[in-house]
């Protein structure tokens, strides 16, 4: 019989939980979007999110177990994301996990939620994907990492400030466009000219640098669309092409920025194997030049399918290597908000 694990992820604003085997065979996934609850404020209020994870995690899990026509018995280990996230959000998981564990007498394992984007690839492939350049696109994180196992990642670069998926977010606020700020850009994008608006790429020249900054494109988008002056943008008046010229030309110059940095990333490590997941993954326009930049140059490339790139908790199915491995965590596990680069 296939060993099987309860998966739990709450780092952020998505209550999730999946059960997936020691094959990477998917038996049941749910999660719980706090999308609505967020929208108004335009980005995660962790206090929200906190709150929000207590009333669904255990809906979630039961949910889940009915799908996959088990009960907690039946399973062989319980995971929980513990790292990095929102330190009220991860708390939730943690201490579900914890007092399912303590209920079950089953072990506990940890998953580092960016190492779970990255297993999304090995997930849908079923197979192994290691060693590969790792790139990790979200709301949080804009990172490349050397990654020699599932667990073992070198930090190699990233953003010196906001989040490529963050980006997304405050350009669709400016624009008017509802929260998240990804796909309502890349909608909009659809109607408009990338050429529009000559939209900075930085660090994109620069051929020693793996590093991304898109704090500045901001600002350019914002003088673009309101000058320079006081804004109130909900005042704005934009057209529905102004809209869609802006967000064409803010997520091509996002797109290049990412494309440019992964090949440089697989180039200066002379490793031609790419696995990306993230929420900005699940971009279009990225994914399709992505691809298309990958079979040029001879790199094997693997994007986490559409509904493995936002949070979930089927990637959290990494921990069936710690499983496999015998490494159960104690009682006394902690959530670790922070980013570790290199663990
Ligand atoms: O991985 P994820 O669900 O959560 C974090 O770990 O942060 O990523 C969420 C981010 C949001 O910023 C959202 O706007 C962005 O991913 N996103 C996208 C798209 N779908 C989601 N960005 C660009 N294009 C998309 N289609
Ligand atoms: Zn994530």
């Amino acid at each position: 019989m296939a060993l099987r694990i309860l998966t739990i992820e709450t780092s952020c604003d998505e209550t999730a939980a999946a059960v997936v085997t020691d094959q990477l065979e998917v038996l049941a996934s749910v999660v719980a979007s706090q999308d609505r609850l967020h929208e108004r404020f335009q980005g995660v209020v962790p206090e929200i999110a906190a709150r929000a994870h207590v009333e669904r995690i255990l809906p979630v899990i039961d949910e889940t177990l009915r799908q996959a026509k088990m009960d907690l018995n039946d399973v062989d280990g319980i995971a929980v994301a513990n790292t990095p996230g929102l330190a009220g959000s991860l708390l939730v998981g943690v201490t579900a996990a914890k007092a399912l564990c303590v209920a079950t007498g089953k072990p506990l394992l940890a998953v580092n939620h960016l190492h779970a984007h990255v297993y999304a690839c090995q997930i849908a492939l079923r197979q192994n994907i290691f060693p590969c350049i790792g790139f990790i696109i979200s709301g949080g994180h804009t990172h490349l990492y050397h990654c020699t196992s599932p667990t073992e990642f070198r930090y190699l670069g990233g953003t010196i400030d906001d989040a490529a998926g963050e980006a997304f977010d405050k350009i669709a606020a400016m624009l008017g466009l509802p929260y998240p700020g990804g796909p309502s850009i890349s909608a909009a994008a659809v109607a408009g000219n990338e050429k529009k608006y000559a939209f900075p790429r930085p660090f994109l020249g620069d051929r020693k640098r793996l590093a991304f900054s898109f704090s500045g494109l901001k600002t350019a988008v914002r003088y673009a669309i309101a000058g320079t002056g006081k804004v109130d943008f909900r005042s704005l008046q934009l057209t529905e092409q102004q809209i869609a010229d802006v967000a064409a030309s803010f997520q091509a110059a996002v797109v290049d920025c990412l494309i440019g940095k992964a090949m440089l990333a697989v180039e200066q490590n002379n490793l031609a194997r790419l696995c990306v997941g993230g929420g900005v993954a699940a971009n279009a326009t990225f994914r399709e030049r992505l691809k298309a930049t990958c079979q040029q140059n001879g790199t094997e490339l693997h994007i986490a399918p559409f509904q493995l790139c936002t949070d979930n908790a089927i990637m959290g199915g990494l921990a069936i290597e710690h499983l496999k491995a015998g490494r159960q965590e104690p009682m006394d596990l902690d959530v670790l908000p922070g980013l570790v680069r290199g663990s």
